[in-house]
């Protein structure tokens, strides 16, 4: 009696697996979203911080193939590394960031940034700070960011600053 119900549910779990599999693909944009996604970081920078506490910085993934997501960021130079985006004057912590399929994910002032808090050393202009990209799907990223004066900015006009 028992054997027979495992048995019996057994076979509805696989069958509810292959479901699911089935309506993925007939979903339309299975082939996209299914797409590994190929990602790239360029332009990253952080500007020399003001404070000893914290520091930000900024890149930009490329992605030339299927979604992905930026779920964390992590530093040697600080405790925490926190994702903000901004909306009008205030910054607002993200738990990830969509890296969209095909597309790109800006970090630039005025708008989205990394805020390294608590900072186990103050980085200087001329230092090179590493950093780890973390995704969803995508193998972790690791990117030496360049410290750029205080007021550097390669998109002015843009966005506001920061
Ligand atoms: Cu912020």
């Amino acid at each position: 009696m028992n054997r027979r119900i495992l048995t019996g549910g057994a076979l509805a779990l696989t069958a509810g697996l292959a479901l699911a599999g089935c309506s993925e693909t007939s979903a339309g944009k299975a082939d996209k979203a299914a797409a590994k996604p190929e990602l790239k970081v360029a332009g990253a920078f952080m500007p020399a911080p003001a404070m000893d506490t914290m520091a930000s910085g900024f890149f930009t993934v490329t992605n030339k193939g299927g979604a992905d997501k930026l779920t964390s960021v992590t530093s040697g130079i600080a405790k925490k590394v926190t994702l903000h985006s901004t909306e009008g004057n205030a910054m607002k912590e993200q738990k990830s960031f969509d890296v969209p399929a095909n597309g790109e994910l800006d970090f630039a002032r005025g708008g989205n940034h990394l805020m390294f808090e608590e900072l186990e050393q103050k980085p200087k202009e001329g230092d090179k700070v590493a950093v780890t990209l973390h995704f969803e799907k995508s193998d972790p990223i690791e990117v030496e960011v360049p410290v750029k004066a205080a007021t550097y900015n390669p998109k002015p006009g843009k966005h506001a600053s920061h």
